[in-house]
């Protein structure tokens, strides 16, 4: 037999993942994606929105700045003009005070600067003080304010390219013109302050020509010049550009190569607008944040799917692995059991042989034992005639010798039954039955016990039936189980205060026959029957009488009982099947 070929098992090599399984990461997969996809173009549109409001609202405290600065600075010239030390100095010609005031004032007011001129256009005090004795006349804030009852506002470009606006008012005194006070607002600082806030930002005047600008290479141009001078990607870098920007709406302009959103509003001064650009750039950047946030999620889910499916399969060939070895060891275990039992099937063998054997001499033994016991009886009670006759002879008398030999012919009789009786309990065949008297067996045992009882004082009293006792029997061996039960009451009464021996035999619905003595008492029921089970010195008694004894009585289809009476003593009890028809019979 292949050793292997009933218990192998085949198991074809999975798939990592079932179709099922396929079928879902393809779902996440394609969800991730509509995912993505939608709210990047939700979340663009919101953070526009957002970042659209938020320029608006920019652009909204840009030009409140611009307008307060500006008002601030537009009733300057008002309350400087009516200044009597300014115009006490224009009367007297004598400015050596009003510088120093100018100073003192320009920096209460945060005006960038403070001119008085006198009526002819010469600076005569200044917050700057280089320019002192320049004439201006020329100079806008001059003309116009010589020309107006008001104060009036100008702007110019001055000789860095920058604009400068200003507030002036002429003074009077007495109705007549003494000179022009001249405020330049301070609105270069907010160019400064917008720049910080990354966006570019840009004023322009009524003309549309840019007067404030985050770029100070805007200032004095339009906003196309000066969007064109700012950015002149070429054509491969605006495509590139283009698919960079994976914007969901249009741009509105790109500022430094950068695609921005415009927004233009109303400045309340002179037709003034500003403009603001705002990079997508933040907006990009949040969106991209969320969606790396989205993707990151959707790889996770795939990788804790992948993680599972490939353990499941793990776990699936560990299992298939660990059931084919359970089998392969199931099956040696089973190898070594059938080598084990065959072994044991052939020590059983000889073992039985053995046993064969064994009994066989144990049998030779216990019939030996058996012969010895039997004849012992005989032989003794041969000795005592024996002797008896001889004693007889020696006093010359022949005839009573006689008799003695005759009885000593009797017991050679009796042992050669004995044996031939051995012989067939050993075969253990039952034949040679015959219907017999128990009262007629019991007498002839009591005859050959005849000599121990001479030896031995006991009172032997009888209870016999006057009618026949009937059973089917063997008479030497119902002879055989009597003399062994008077034997043992023989021994147990030997140290009796009042040895007796009391026999009954009675017919009822069996024959029994009842050996009872007053002597020790049997010390173990249990063994009693059991062959050599013994209380008697060796030489005295083997245990073999009550053992062969029941044997005898059970084969008659009888039954032999033994108990302890309660006063000392002990009882042996022959129960037989009593022949009815002949009892009656002789009744
Ligand atoms: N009448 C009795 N009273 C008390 N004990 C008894 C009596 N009969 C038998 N026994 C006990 O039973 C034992 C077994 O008796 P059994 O006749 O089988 O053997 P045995 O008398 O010892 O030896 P033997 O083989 O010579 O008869 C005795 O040794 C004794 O202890
Ligand atoms: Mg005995």
């Amino acid at each position: 037999m292949g050793k292997d070929s009933n218990f192998d098992v085949s198991h074809s090599d999975r798939p990592a993942m079932s179709w099922l399984g396929r079928i879902g990461v393809l779902a996440v997969t394609v969800i991730g994606v509509v995912v993505v996809v939608s709210t990047n173009q939700w979340l663009t549109k919101r953070f526009t929105e957002t970042t659209r409001n938020r320029a608006e609202l920019r652009q909204a405290l840009y030009s409140g700045n611009l307008i307060s600065e500006l008002q601030r600075n537009s009733i300057v010239p008002l309350l400087l003009s009516r200044d009597p030390n300014l115009i006490n100095a224009l009367d007297s010609d004598d400015y050596s005070q009003s510088t120093q005031r100018l100073i003192s004032y320009v920096e209460e007011i945060g005006s960038a600067a403070l001119i008085l001129l006198d009526e002819g256009g010469r600076v005569v005090a200044a917050t700057d003080r280089n320019i002192i004795g320049s004439n201006h006349k020329p100079n806008p804030y001059f003309v116009e304010a010589v020309r107006s009852n008001d104060t009036v506002f100008s702007s110019f470009r001055n000789k860095n390219g920058a604009y400068v606006f200003d507030y002036s008012r002429r003074i009077e005194a007495s109705g007549k013109l003494v000179g022009v006070i001249v405020v330049e607002a301070d609105l270069r600082k907010f160019e400064q302050s917008w720049a910080g806030i990354s966006d570019a930002v840009f004023v322009t005047d009524s003309q549309s020509t840019i007067i404030l600008a985050t770029e100070p290479r805007w200032r004095g141009l339009i906003e196309s010049e000066a969007l064109e001078a700012q950015s002149a990607p070429s054509a491969i870098s605006r495509a590139i550009r283009a698919t960079a920007d994976w914007t969901a709406l249009p741009v509105d302009a790109y500022v430094l190569g950068q695609a921005v959103m415009r927004l233009e509003n109303r400045v309340p001064f002179r037709g003034w607008r500003i403009t603001t650009f705002t990079p997508y750039a933040s907006v990009r950047e949040r969106v991209n944040g969320v969606l790396a946030i989205e993707i990151m999620g959707f790889a996770l889910l795939l990788a804790v799917a992948f993680y599972f499916a490939s353990r499941r399969a793990r776990a699936r060939s560990v299992f298939f692995e660990k059931e084919s070895a359970e089998l392969r060891q199931l099956n040696e275990a089973l190898q070594r059991e059938i080598t084990e039992r065959k072994r044991a099937e052939r020590n059983l063998e000889v073992a039985e042989q053995t046993l064969a054997q064994s009994s066989k001499l144990a049998a030779l033994g216990e019939m030996s034992a058996a012969v010895s016991h039997e004849l012992n009886q005989p032989l003794a009670a041969m000795k005592t005639y024996l002797a008896g006759a001889k004693l007889l002879l020696q006093r010359k008398r022949p005839d009573e010798a006689l008799s003695s030999f005759q009885r000593v012919d009797d017991l050679i009789e009796r042992m050669g039954s004995i044996t031939r009786q051995l012989k067939s309990y050993a075969r253990k065949g039952g034949d040679a039955f015959e219907p017999i008297d128990m009262r007629e067996a019991f007498s002839s045992a009591l005859s050959m016990m005849e000599p121990q009882l001479k030896r031995q004082e006991v009172l032997i009293t009888r209870s016999i039936p006057r009618s026949r006792v009937m059973v089917m029997a063997d008479r030497v061996r119902l002879e055989q189980v009597i003399i062994n039960l008077l034997r043992n009451a023989l021994d147990a009464i030997k140290n009796s205060v009042e040895p007796t021996i009391e026999i009954i035999i009675s017919a009822g619905e069996t024959a029994t026959l009842t050996v009872r003595d007053n002597g020790v008492g049997i010390d173990d029921l249990d063994s009693l029957f059991e062959p050599f089970y013994t209380t008697k010195a060796p030489g005295d008694g083997v245990g073999l009488g009550l053992a062969i004894s029941s044997g005898i009585v059970n084969d008659l289809g009888g039954r032999l009982t033994a108990r302890n009476v309660e006063t000392g003593g002990a009882v042996f009890e022959v129960k037989l099947p009593i022949l009815e028809e002949l009892t009656e019979a002789a009744e």
